[in-house]
Parts: C-alpha cells; sequence; structure tokens
C-alpha cells in the first residue's frame, strides 16, 4: 500500500478509501481519469473544429498543426489508434502530405516526430496504436500501369520507383518500414508491447514470379509508461476452464475491398475493435490523427467514446463527418 502525503492527487486519496484495492501504480493505471467533458467542449476546440458535437471533433489541418493545437488546449486522449500513410502508396495530394520522403529513412523520422508530438495528448496511462504495412524498393522508374486501382496511385514517379542510393534502397529490397519505426520509436523512449500481426486472407494478389505474396500489416502497441490501462476483459479469450486469456497478437480479418467508397485506403472496424475496446475507459476519448474516412472513430462512438479526427483532406473530413454525425444522432435519441 503507497502511503500518500498532503500534495497527493485527490483521485489517489479516495482511492486509499477503497479497501478493496490496494495502491499501486498498476491499479492506479486501471482506473484512469477521463479528460472533462468541460475541456472536450470547449469554445477554443470547436471554435478551431471543422465539425464538432459534444462527442466528437473532426479538425480538418495538419497532423502537426493539429496536434500542437491539441495540446495547449489541454486534451488528453485516452487511446491513440491510427493508419498513418504508407511509404511511397499513395498521393493524398494534400499540402505537407507525409508518405512520398525521397528516401524511407525520412519518412522514419518525419512518422516518429509525429508520433512524439502525440505524447503530449496521450494520457500517461494511455496507449498508442500503429497500423503500418511494407513496400519493396523497385528502381524501376516510372510506373507504367493503367488500370483503374493503380490509377489511384499514380503521381507520376514514386520515391521506390527511383534509382536509390543504395542504403537499403537497391531494387527487389523489403524496406522493413514497420520494424525501423518501432525501432526509432524505442530509441525515443517509447514501450512497445506487442507487434501484432494483421494477417489478411484475401489479399491483394501481388504481380510477383520470384518471392512470397505479402498477405500482412502490423498494429504495434506502444505506451509511454509501465503502468498502462489495459482491460483485458473486453477483448479476451475464454479458456477451457473459465477464465479470461488475453487476445492473441496475430488478427486474422479481411481487407475491406470493393466497398472502399470514396477513401482509397480504409481499414475494416474490426482492426481497430482490440486496441480501443481494450485501452480506452468508459467515456474515454480515442484519437485518430490520420482519420481518413474516420473508421476508428466510427468504431469507438458506437461504443460510446469520444472521439477526435485529424485529416488534411477536405474530401475525408467531409466523409468523417457524414459518419459520425449520423451516429451521434442515432445516440443523442437514445
Ligand atoms: C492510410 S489513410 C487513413 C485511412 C483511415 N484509417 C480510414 O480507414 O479511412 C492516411 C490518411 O492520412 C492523411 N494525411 C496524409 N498526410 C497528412 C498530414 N500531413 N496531416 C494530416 N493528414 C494527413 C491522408 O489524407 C489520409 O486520409
Amino acid at each position: 500500500m503507497l502511503h500518500l502525503n498532503d500534495n497527493a492527487n485527490p483521485r489517489l486519496a479516495d482511492a486509499t478509501l477503497d479497501q478493496e484495492r490496494p495502491l499501486t501504480r498498476a491499479n492506479e493505471a486501471m482506473h484512469p481519469s477521463t479528460m472533462s467533458e468541460a475541456a472536450f467542449t470547449s469554445r477554443r476546440l470547436r471554435n478551431a473544429a471543422y465539425y464538432s458535437d459534444d462527442s466528437t471533433l473532426v479538425l480538418h489541418m495538419d497532423v502537426r498543426n493539429a496536434l500542437e493545437l491539441l495540446a495547449e488546449a489541454g486534451v488528453k486522449a485516452n487511446c491513440i489508434v491510427t493508419s498513418p500513410p504508407f511509404y511511397g502508396q499513395r498521393d493524398y495530394e494534400v499540402e505537407r502530405q507525409i508518405g512520398l520522403e525521397g528516401h524511407p529513412s525520412e519518412f522514419i523520422s518525419t512518422l516518429a516526430d509525429v508520433f512524439d508530438a502525440s505524447k503530449a495528448v496521450l494520457a500517461d496511462n494511455g496507449s498508442l496504436w500503429v497500423n503500418i504495412g511494407d513496400t519493396y524498393w523497385s528502381g524501376k522508374g516510372e510506373h507504367r500501369s493503367g488500370e483503374a486501382k493503380q490509377s489511384a496511385r499514380r503521381f507520376g514517379i514514386r520515391p521506390q520507383d527511383k534509382k536509390g542510393d543504395g542504403k537499403w534502397c537497391v531494387p527487389k529490397q523489403l524496406l522493413l518500414i514497420p520494424h525501423r519505426l518501432a525501432i526509432e520509436m524505442q530509441d525515443r523512449e517509447w514501450l512497445v508491447r506487442n507487434d501484432n500481426v494483421w494477417v489478411k486472407p484475401n489479399p491483394t494478389p501481388d504481380q510477383v514470379r520470384d518471392r512470397c505474396s505479402m498477405s500482412h500489416e502490423y498494429v504495434f502497441h506502444f505506451v509511454k509508461e509501465r503502468w498502462y490501462y489495459f482491460d483485458k476483459n473486453a477483448v479476451g479469450r475464454t479458456s477451457d476452464t473459465g477464465s479470461v486469456l488475453p487476445p492473441l497478437d496475430t488478427w486474422e480479418i479481411q481487407t475491406v475491398r470493393g466497398q472502399t467508397g470514396r477513401h482509397k485506403a480504409r481499414f475494416s472496424e474490426e482492426l481497430v475493435r482490440i486496441p480501443i475496446l481494450s485501452t480506452t475507459p468508459p467515456r474515454g476519448v480515442v484519437l485518430d490523427p490520420f482519420a481518413g474516412s474516420g473508421t476508428s472513430l466510427v468504431f469507438a462512438r458506437k461504443h460510446g467514446f469520444r472521439v477526435i479526427g485529424i485529416d488534411a483532406k477536405k474530401e475525408y473530413c467531409d466523409l468523417m463527418v457524414e459518419q459520425l454525425r449520423k451516429i451521434s444522432e442515432y445516440v443523442d435519441q437514445e
């Protein structure tokens, strides 16, 4: 049992009254506070938002500007879950877009800078989940395919089609972007809890003849501190004896295909089920800093959490608002 001094956190002081719950750092992390409703709906945040209601904030701006604004407004998210742009995959046609840096090392440090900036808006006992896939260096020159699917990716020459500097960037090299990012995050004092693997039973076929076809991506689980909120019961498996086991770190989830609508790199709601349900306390705040069409936020709202979405592309913010507004109307009617 910890002993409290006069300067102790009042929430901790309450906990001393609870005889059932000894005061340990682990127990404290399992009873996290959530941002106040007043702070979430402050005039400052509402004025900056592209859309807002009592449980939703959508920011249409560059992720770095948005994180700075949220930090200044005192936002504390319990769970940050996101799928950033993958390296060399798409041209989102927005200013300061991330993903088309000339060298993969530049991409990794830019992304790690964004996640470092997100530390200020993540509760100390919160979690950051990052979905990221890998990229091959091709060095082939301009992409020639005229397929409709490829046209979304056509933007002159992709970084990985350039000649390359020979450091990682040589033809046929799998760049190992996901783990390079995780190592960079470790170097910046994040704790890596899992490199969960998203196994895709229906991957887009690779047009290759000398390697296996890629059918997985990663969902890294990062935390700031050793003690953090994790509700195993919300996502666990039941053993033969009835006890709750943690979920596995391999997740077999169908990719969203043929129904992607206006966002070309949308993921399935199932991908964020374990992240959001295990690391967001009741009425907690879920933030997606590269929210796109808002899939993670839609899932979070359906489960009663408050949400913040950021995206630099107006068309995606419109799509996000369209979906989130419907959920808020439905939830408010209940
Ligand atoms: C992989 S997509 C996210 C997809 C999303 N998970 C979904 O299900 O729709 C990445 C998003 O990052 C956005 N983006 C790229 N650069 C950005 C930047 N500098 N600031 C904010 N958003 C950015 C793109 O517009 C895109 O919507």
